[in-house]
């Protein structure tokens, strides 16, 4: 793979650090599962995002003339042969594009030299433990020189409000990833609902466990290398706790299955709901709330452009769920009023209880600001109906061509006093992947069916 995309990213941050700026991005640490395993190894998303290198134990520097230097695992053929290849810093600057590469045993030597006579310097703030108070090490040596005529930086800058900015919007090199990281995960979502029609045609004992093998079979047989998240494969019930963690509860027949996951490829997120009969074939009480929340899906989707509002997809989903909810007799009008008093006092909160979506790109909840940069000084007061609370609002973000977002509206009925039997317990999510264009969006998650006969078939096959 060519490094011009992330030479041309180094090169973006560098024009925004000052001439005199100097950037610090750490990798991720390995952290031990228990003894002497650890979990598997993931990178950090900022350093990657400028690097494309994936070993742990590595540093990425940036200075405000656009260079860039590289710390990492010095070449050791004992631990090679133990732990597996490394690059090593004689071959980092001719495979990742880098100007200077050293061990990173040399760190706490280097850094207080590369520190000195800058202006500001630049970190992800509150992400790595730890570093906040290595950088204050480091500038107290620099410190330490002053009287010499050295200069030490008198800003430390969050780096994130620079990074955050740029991974808000993908490239195309990023959005074919993204695609194709959707299209392995609705593989895995179709083998899943396959797998629990054929298992209880045939009368098996079937698990969550047993679906959310078949999620992470597709998902390895794709190339992906791990879980975006850990998957939800949550029966019956349990579809109503919103982050339940796929476990050993049985697949009944009669009863729903909700399948929250998606694979990470190639460093890049896919995350897809999607709500099933787990016999292939839905009741009336739970095809009505199924059709209810795929109608406010649609509504959001069309909400979902270039210029629009990060927020009004939301909006579009509560104004369909309220009616819904009022139609179908989950809310009683003599007790919450009209639709718009729905909405007004929150009372479709009961059933629906999380926003409509949030950005996605290397991590699954990505980052990037979800208020108009241009506006954040437009903040405006309301009271919350349900805490009192008051909520200062700004802006939201004005959705540009290539912001990934998540579509995923939902109802959750827990029983409680006045709401219709025939809807207890049922809990419905939709879920898709959609990249903002000039006219609308593209759904990129669309390879697993949503259409409540569309899965029906699916099933039966
Ligand atoms: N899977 C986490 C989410 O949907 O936000
Ligand atoms: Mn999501
Ligand atoms: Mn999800």
């Amino acid at each position: 793979m060519s490094n011009s995309i992330y030479a041309e990213r180094r090169a973006r941050v560098a024009s925004q650090l000052g001439k005199d700026g100097i950037a610090l991005i750490p990798t991720a640490p390995e952290r031990p599962r228990n003894r002497d395993s650890d979990f598997l190894y993931r990178h950090d998303s900022y350093f990657y995002y400028l690097t494309g290198f994936r070993e742990p134990n590595a540093w990425l520097v940036i200075t405000g003339d656009g260079k860039s230097t590289l710390f990492c695992a010095p070449k050791d053929l004992e631990r090679e042969i133990w732990d597996g290849y490394r690059l090593g810093p004689e071959a980092a600057p001719a495979a990742l594009g880098v100007d200077a590469a050293h061990s990173v045993a040399e760190l706490d030597a280097q850094l207080p030299k590369l520190l000195e006579n800058r202006d500001a310097v630049w970190y992800p703030f509150a992400i790595h433990e730890g570093l906040e108070a290595r950088v204050g090490g480091w500038l107290n040596q620099v410190r330490a020189r002053v009287r010499y005529g050295a200069l030490c930086p008198e800003q430390q800058r969050d780096l994130c409000a620079i990074l955050d900015e740029m991974r808000l919007v993908k490239d195309a090199h990023e959005q074919d990833i993204m695609r194709r990281a959707g299209q392995i995960s609705a593989r895995g979502h179709v083998r899943a609902m396959k797998l629990s029609a054929r298992m209880l045609r045939e009368g098996k004992d079937v698990r969550e466990y047993h679906l959310d093998a078949e999620l992470m079979h597709e998902f390895r047989l794709g190339g992906s290398q791990s879980s975006a998240y850990n998957s939800i494969v949550a029966a019956g019930s349990n579809a109503c706790v919103l982050h339940y963690r796929s476990d050993t509860a049985p697949v009944r027949n009669g009863e729903l299955v909700l399948i929250d996951a998606g694979c990470e490829l190639d460093s890049y997120a896919s995350d897809i709901t999607r709500t099933f009969p787990a016999n292939g074939k839905f009741s009336g009480p739970q095809r009505a709330l199924y059709e209810l929340v795929l109608a406010s899906q649609e509504a959001a989707v069309a909400a979902t452009r270039a210029g629009a509002r990060f927020i009004d997809p939301h909006e579009a989903t509560v104004k369909v769920l309220a009616q819904g909810m009022l139609d179908v007799g989950l809310l009683d009008k003599n007790k919450v009023g009209s639709v718009q008093d729905v909405i007004d006092n929150r009372s479709y909160f009961q059933f629906y209880m999380h926003r409509t979506g949030h950005w996605l790109g290397m991590d699954v909840h990505d980052c990037g600001s979800y208020v108009e940069p241009s506006q954040v000084g437009e903040v405006s007061e309301r009271k919350d109906p349900l805490s009192g609370e008051i909520i200062k609002n700004r802006p939201s973000r004005v959705l540009k061509p290539g912001m990934v977002l998540t579509i995923e509206p939902g109802i959750y009925v827990r029983p409680a006093e006045g709401v219709p039997e025939r809807f207890h317990h049922i809990g419905i999510r939709i879920e898709d992947d959609a990249i903002v264009t000039e006219s609308g969006c593209d759904l990129i998650s669309r390879g697993v069916p949503v259409k409540p006969d569309e899965i029906e078939a699916l099933m039966r096959g």
